[in-house]
């Protein structure tokens, strides 16, 4: 039954729904955590290095590597026509080449790789290569891909009832057009692989990766070999956030290729500023939306253009724009809607999955909307908010036909509203703001609903791998990686709870596509959700075993057995769960099951965008409050509340870990963090000089986190749990909204804010002379 947990139990061990530490936590704090630079190097290293394209587009006329090939330390080195197999590392369509095959199609792209006995070796002979380029004219920005048709994929419609006339029958109207950056993932551990050759030509593969199957795919493509052939393994990240999706790939297979043609183990690790400047990030886009609305603000009708940046190639940008197609309702009833959804090829880097998927680009969209709503109104942007939240039990389907059936967003935000004072806040900042010429003060609350599975419903299915030893301890595997986010301890717990044995016996192994198959990439926050109820029935389907056994060789019935703290109560008497399991083991019990989940209800057709593609939403709200300096442009966060939904949180200690560095992430990507490229498409900001991610001392000095008590799951989750990991970061468009209010106060409240994302001080400087009517870029 999946209750929670300790709720109707006396005693026993209770593992689920504590706020136990990171497994790894000591580990990470005393440096011996090993990631996978850490690991022992084989004799025989090589050490790679990547040769990258200097140019966004363009045909090579001619490579010359020779100077490469006589540097000092340089054993080999490969282009695309040293590839046995296929050479790509595309997940869905095969349009990203591993070594460009003679056309270059961004400033980064892999050409050439090296291997030599250091790095240091490497990477000094990687930058003596001779490169003829026939320079090709190149797409460089989402606008100008739209008026080229220049696309990766199809444009997507999604369209319900006739927006176009209930925009031009309503009383009001806004139009507008944002641009929003994009993100660069920021891992603190950057790509890396290790490829080591084992007995006839089979590989094994460390690879720091969300999705150790699809490297093991690819790999193997790669190198001419098939699955059976190839193993790869990843203990943990050090962060990914979606950066490590999809594209490990590239950098596993050249890792793997290097050491099928040497023989030799073989290390690619790439700096940091070959990590920014070849691997993707999150999609930027230009966003056109015109809504209609009433007198009391409420939206009728809507129409969303969506013009993202997918870069040279398909990647994942399929999935991640149909997401933004499917959340640009946020927490909203739209009406009558059309979405037009362009999923533009340029040639820059091919864009990616980051937290959040596409849909806080979507949600971006629909809060600037009804930002400016509320402007045009005069009204509380809070009052525009609530008065076009999904209803309970009406106005409650969203633009993809999936109702809206656990609706809690009236309740957080009636919650948060009370226990963060907005309403006094802002009556006192409208204050402050009366008398104060330079400095403005500002504050938004806004709503999060975030709808959790794969859209791919396919992708919706986990496996574990559970081993009881005759001593009573457990190994457990499953599918799902570690990067951070406490996947693996939250997967113990369950496992704990349900042996009803102490966490510290159970052992976490490293994800490995030996021992779990075929598994989806830990991504869409479904880690837990997924993995957890694998292993749960991996554990139970050993506990069942071990209970029939004691039945028999006890003479009880199945009844008179229970499994409570460390021990099996047997009819009167009690044995430690260790006895139980060597006496199973003397009596030929298997102790070693799998385990296999696969979400249940959803069901979604792409063709229409249509059904139910998330198995639940998850919820939360934030308040934000800010200060801008009129003169500069900069701008400080000063307190923000959260209230957020992780229903009967497995963890509470990792789910608050996950709320407050998801919105500390977003945070970054709508105010500081910049991608800027040159008008050769060159990205200029690849290191953290240029590239400004947020540091501790951006943490608001009044930071209060609180998770919804007493929220269980409405539907049958493990442990009635929610999933944490992505949801968090959209808190931080409050931090936006805040930003745009304390620029509306700048001319007395009259013009509508016009602010790019992010919201740097020199976008702050650029809305306040916009409001002042001084001109500026719009
Ligand atoms: N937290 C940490 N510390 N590091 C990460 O890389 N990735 C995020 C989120 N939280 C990430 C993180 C992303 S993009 C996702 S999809 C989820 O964790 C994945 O893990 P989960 O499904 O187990 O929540
Ligand atoms: Mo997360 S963007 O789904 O890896």
């Amino acid at each position: 039954m999946d209750v929670k947990a300790g709720a109707k139990r006396k005693a026993g061990v209770r593992a689920v729904g504590r706020a136990l530490p990171h497994d790894s936590a000591p580990l990470h704090v005393s440096g011996t955590a090993t990631y996978t630079d850490d690991i022992p190097e084989p004799q025989g290293l090589l050490h790679l290095a990547v040769g990258i394209s200097g140019k966004a587009h363009a045909r090579i006329r001619r490579l010359d590597l020779s100077a490469v090939l006589a540097a000092p330390g340089v054993v080999a080195v490969m282009t695309a026509d040293d590839i046995p197999g296929e050479n790509n590392c595309g997940p869905v369509v095969k349009d990203d080449p591993i070594l460009a095959p003679g056309l270059v199609q961004y400033a980064g792209q892999a050409v050439f790789a090296v291997a030599a006995e250091t790095v240091t070796d490497a990477r000094r002979a990687a930058k003596l290569a001779l490169v003829d380029y026939e320079e090709l004219e190149a797409i460089l920005d989402p606008l100008q891909a739209v008026a080229r048709n220049s696309f990766v994929l199809p444009t997507e419609t999604i369209r319900r009832g006739d927006s176009r006339k209930r925009i031009h029958a309503a009383a009001h109207k806004v139009k507008g057009r944002v641009r929003l950056g994009g993100q660069d993932q920021f891992y603190l551990e950057g790509q890396i692989a290790m490829a080591l050759p084992r007995e006839d030509g089979d590989l094994f593969v460390y690879s720091s990766t969300q999705h150790p199957g699809e490297v093991q795919h690819l790999v193997a493509h790669a190198i001419g070999k098939s699955s059976k052939d190839v193993v790869v393994e990843c203990r943990r990240m050090g962060g990914a956030f979606g950066g490590k999706e999809s594209q490990p790939a590239l950098i596993a297979c050249i890792a793997a290729l290097m050491a099928q043609k040497t023989g030799r183990p073989c290390k690619l690790r790439l700096d940091r500023d070959d990590d920014m400047l070849m691997t993707g990030k999150r999609h930027d886009f230009v966003i056109d939306y015109e809504a209609g609305f009433d007198d009391s603000g409420r939206i009728d009708g809507i129409e969303f253009t969506f013009a993202s940046r997918c870069g040279m190639s398909v990647d994942l940008s399929g999935a991640i724009n149909d997401r933004t197609m499917f959340h640009c309702d946020n927490a909203y009833y739209l009406g009558d809607v059309t979405i037009v959804s362009h999923r533009c090829k340029t040639h820059t880097v091919s864009n990616t999955a980051f937290r959040g998927f596409g849909g806080p680009q979507g949600m971006f969209g629909i809060e600037c909307v009804v930002d400016d709503i509320a402007r045009h109104l005069g009204m509380d942007p809070l009052d525009v908010r609530r008065r076009n939240f999904y209803g309970i039990g009406e106005r409650d389907t969203t633009q993809y036909l999936q109702k809206v059936e656990d609706n809690l967003i009236h309740d957080i935000v009636e919650r948060l509203e009370r226990t963060a004072d907005y309403r006094k806040r802002a009556a006192a900042i409208r204050e402050f703001n009366a008398g104060s010429r330079i400095l403005k003060r500002g504050i938004a609350l806004t709503p999060v609903k975030f709808g959790i599975s794969f859209t791919a419903t396919h992708l919706n299915q986990a496996g574990a791998l559970l081993h009881v030893y005759t001593d009573g301890t457990v190994q457990l595997n499953h599918g799902g990686t570690e990067m951070g986010q406490g996947l693996f301890i939250k997967v113990a717990q369950v496992v704990a709870e349900e042996l009803q044995i102490d966490i510290d016996r159970i052992k976490l192994m490293a994800s490995d596509t030996s021992k779990v198959p075929n598994a989806s990439a830990t991504a869409a926050s479904s880690g837990s959700d997924l993995n957890g109820k694998a292993a749960q029935a991996a554990a139970r389907k050993i506990k069942r075993r071990m209970t029939r056994f004691a039945a028999e060789h006890f003479s009880v019935t199945v009844d008179d057995i229970e499994f409570i703290d460390n021990e099996v109560r047997i009819g009167g008497k009690r044995i430690p769960f260790a006895e139980l399991a060597k006496l199973a083991w003397f009596a030929r019990t298997s102790l070693s099951a799998t385990g296999f989940y696969r979400t249940p209800k959803i069901n979604y057709d792409r063709a229409t965008f249509s059904g139910r593609p998330f198995f639940y939403f998850a919820y939360g709200a934030a308040v934000s409050e800010v200060i801008i300096d009129t003169r500069t442009g900069e701008h400080r966060l000063l307190r923000v509340d959260i209230l957020h939904d992780c229903g009967l949180s497995l963890n509470p200690a990792i789910d608050r870990g996950q709320i407050e560095g998801g919105f500390v992430q977003g945070a970054g990507w709508l105010t500081s963090e910049e991608l800027w490229w040159n008008e050769k498409g060159e990205l200029r900001t690849h290191a953290p000089s240029t590239y400004k991610i947020p540091t501790s001392s951006d943490v608001p000095p009044e930071f209060h986190v609180t998770m919804l008590e007493s929220a269980a799951n409405r539907e049958k989750t493990i442990y009635r749990s929610k999933a944490v990991g992505e949801p968090p970061l959209m808190l931080a468009l409050s931090v936006f909204h805040a930003l745009r209010d304390a620029i509306h106060s700048v001319d007395g409240c009259v013009r509508v804010p016009v602010l790019q994302a992010p919201a740097t001080p020199e976008a702050v400087l650029n809305a306040i002379s916009l409001q002042r009517g001084e001109g500026g870029r719009s």
